[in-house]
């Protein structure tokens, strides 16, 4: 945990030993205390380094220890913390890989520190629901005062070097604690503006609101008063919800690579195929993404598009965000594709020009290419059925913007091999995804639970609520922007147009005809009415709010839009009511956890969190409040299946608001913790 040596006569060497990360458990901490204690009584050691094995000094406390602080055996790390920085012979940190969070704070204890030039150092907590902020490399960590040396060069050995010709110092002005904090002038009015600016950012997360608190404390009061201030403050954070979800997250974040297959393939049983060329096809916004992100993780790409104009613009727009770097090459004729590796296809979302695709690709490409699509929607299966290899097509739903997103949905078939699940799976690995996969259905798992959510918003509306409204709700609950302003961010066309393709839209018949009524079941035309007055959102330079022009960003109400809502309930015989907040985000969250249990309960999504990193990472979903599934738990199952109950009983022609089997079931069985929500599904496999 903490190996113990001795190098040049007088210089311990304590290397810590807890891979991958060597993150600092009880052990660790434990194995830290007695080295130090022993380099302390050894008299025949003058001075210490400390380092971490296989190039990494420490990615900070055992995350996995925080879900249980009260069990926590062995000494603290503030403990260890003390005994180093007062010991009397100089301790230097040999810094590669990272110092992270308690292991930059571990660094910072130590009287030197030494850092190799790639070494990353910082505090980013903040990610994790407790303070303070973010990582930089060696060279800003030098000028920041962080560090004090950063080499090239063997960094043990120079730290080794390093320590020998300190010995003897006087360490006093070495220790952090005896460190003054330089005055600030206006200090009240720099902390107020501080706060201000950090308080609008955060979208209601704590952390970084009380990390503004902890270093107002650091600045202004004696090196213990902080430390005691900070220490209350941590405490706050860690007993609340907000640190749990946060750290579900980064481990929610992580759980994707680890994919199964409900044929029992897993990520560790296959192999992906090596792919370093591809073509991608369609190069409208989606497309140029794709280009960009393949490109940026070495792939030598072909972008094709037949529109002789859309090719150059996307080239011009390509190039100017590779900003020279990355291998494309541009062609309006698929033949390009023949020799590649990889193929993703992201024309129009319109099945009949995909399929024909899909049957050209299958003629053109040579034998083993992977047949990728980007649609959002629509069936693999049926795509791969127009192939000559349906084993090797799968879908990779990349989110707009393609390069910048987070997000990677891989979509299986029934009949996508495991090793085409797991090439997909990779790809996005290197491309820095977070990737997921899922199977195969109308939405897969984000854009199906997607659905009922942006039901409700309409229902809401023709109820008697504003886009301002059900926008205010949302953001206030932590999402980056509320529902309608993300429509008109993405476009409402695109929904129009699968609405089309699914044969619900319709023209605005006059009053007394049931509009409102699809199939039996309550549906909302006023999308369609938006589009078929040219409303497409942000594009058309209006959508639910106002746009100084097209393509602008800025949203101002529309009066129009209210005449309209209002000349719309009178048509269809609906009396505004008030709206309560409280309802908006009832019905549209909870129409959004209750798809996801059915998805869970079809088997589509392996876990709540694959259905979490989903959310999370492609749909702004506030990780302060860990993903839908997640927050479900918070507020408690049976609270939400009663919500449900009561929504659908009001609203009995909604389906989407009757509480799924799943819920229920989990419920009756006392609402187990989430981690054990996969023994209650259906055609359950392993919780992986
Ligand atoms: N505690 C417990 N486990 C940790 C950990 C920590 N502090 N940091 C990383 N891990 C685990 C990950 O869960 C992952 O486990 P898995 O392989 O079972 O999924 C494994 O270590 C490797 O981490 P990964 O993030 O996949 O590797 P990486 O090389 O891409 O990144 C770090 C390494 C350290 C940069 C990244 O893991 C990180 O940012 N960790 C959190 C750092 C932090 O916030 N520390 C503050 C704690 S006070």
């Amino acid at each position: 945990m903490a190996q113990y040596t001795t190098v040049n006569g007088s210089v311990a060497l304590i290397t810590i030993q807890n891979p991958p990360v060597n993150a600092l458990r009880a052990a660790v901490r434990e194995g830290l205390f007695n080295a130090i204690q022993k380099a302390s009584s050894d008299p025949l050691v003058r001075s210490v380094v400390l380092s971490g094995q296989n190039g990494t000094f420490c990615g900070g406390a055992d995350i996995k220890e925080f879900g249980n602080v009260s069990s926590m055996s062995g000494p603290l790390l503030v403990e260890v913390f003390a005994l180093m920085e007062t010991s009397m012979k100089p301790v230097v940190a040999a810094i590669e890989g990272f110092a992270l969070g308690g292991g930059l704070e571990l660094a910072l204890a130590c009287h030197y520190r030494i850092g190799h030039s790639k070494a990353r150092v910082g505090l980013p907590e903040v990610n994790l629901g407790l303070f303070p902020g973010r990582q930089v490399i060696a060279g800003e960590a030098l000028k920041l005062g962080l560090l004090d040396r950063v080499t090239d060069h063997n960094t043990v050995d120079t730290a080794l070097a390093f320590a020998k010709s300190v010995e003897g110092k006087p360490l006093d002005n070495r220790r952090l604690g005896n460190r003054p904090c330089p005055p600030l002038e206006n200090m009240d009015a720099f902390f107020e503006e501080a706060m201000k600016r950090v308080r609008s950012r955060a979208r209601g997360a704590s952390a970084p609101v009380v990390c503004v608190q902890a270093v107002r404390g650091a600045a202004t009061l004696p090196f213990h008063k902080g430390m005691e201030l900070e220490k209350v403050l941590l405490g706050t954070l860690f007993n609340s919800g907000q640190a749990q979800a946060s750290q579900y997250c980064f481990f929610a974040e992580r759980a994707g690579a680890r994919w199964s297959m409900p044929s029992g393939a897993r990520w560790d049983t296959c192999r992906a195929l090596s792919i370093s060329t591809a073509a991608v096809i369609g190069l409208g916004t989606m497309g140029r993404g794709i280009t960009v992100a393949l490109a940026r993780a070495g792939l030598s790409v072909v972008a094709v598009e037949t529109q002789e104009h859309q090719l150059a613009e996307a080239q011009r727009v390509v190039s100017h965000m590779l900003k020279g770097g990355g291998q494309v090459s541009y062609s309006s004729d698929l033949q390009a594709a023949a020799e590649v590796d990889l193929v993703v296809e992201a024309v129009f979302e319109d099945m009949a020009l995909k399929e024909k695709l899909f049957k050209l690709l299958s003629s053109i490409c040579k034998p083993g290419t992977l047949l990728a699509t980007n649609t959002s929607t629509l069936d693999i299966d049926r795509l791969a059925s127009c192939t000559r290899d349906p084993q090797l097509v799968v879908g990779m739903h990349f989110f707009a913007p393609a390069h910048m997103m987070r997000l990677l949905e891989v979509v299986y078939g029934p009949r996508s091999s495991p090793e085409a699940v797991a090439t997909a799976m990779q790809l996005g690995k290197r491309m820095g995804k977070v990737s997921v996969a899922v199977g195969n259905c109308p939405g897969f798992v984000g854009n199906r639970m997607l659905k009922p959510y942006l039901e409700q918003a309409y229902f809401l509306l023709e109820e008697g609520a504003t886009p301002e409204l059900v926008d205010a709700a949302l953001e206030e609950f932590g999402f980056p922007m509320g529902v309608f302003r993300m429509t008109d961010l993405s476009g409402l066309d695109v929904g129009w147009r699968i609405r089309k393709e699914e044969g619900l839209t319709g023209p605005d018949v006059p009053a007394g005809q049931p509009t409102r009524s699809r199939h039996g079941h309550r549906y909302s035309p006023l999308g369609d009415l938006m589009c078929e007055r040219g409303r497409y959102g942000q594009k058309s330079g209006r959508g639910w709010y106002l746009y100084d022009k097209p393509g602008g960003r800025v949203a101002r109400s529309d009066p129009w839009l209210r005449n309209f809502l209002e000349e719309y309930r009178v048509r269809n015989a609906l009396v505004a009511r008030p709206i309560h907040r409280q309802e908006v985000l009832e019905r549209c969250l909870y129409a959004i956890i209750n798809e996801g249990f059915r998805i869970l309960d079809d088997g589509i999504a392996a876990s709540p969190q694959n259905i979490d990193a989903i959310y999370v990472f492609g749909y702004g979903w506030p990780k302060h409040r860990g993903g839908p599934m997640f927050y479900a738990g918070q507020v408690g199952l049976a609270r939400v299946l009663e919500g449900l109950e009561r929504y659908h009983l009001a609203h009995p022609d909604v389906p989407h608001l009757e509480p799924s089997s799943l819920l229920r079931r989990l419920v009756a069985s006392g609402s187990p913790p989430i981690h054990k929500w996969n023994q209650m599904v259906k055609g359950h496999r392993s919780q992986l």
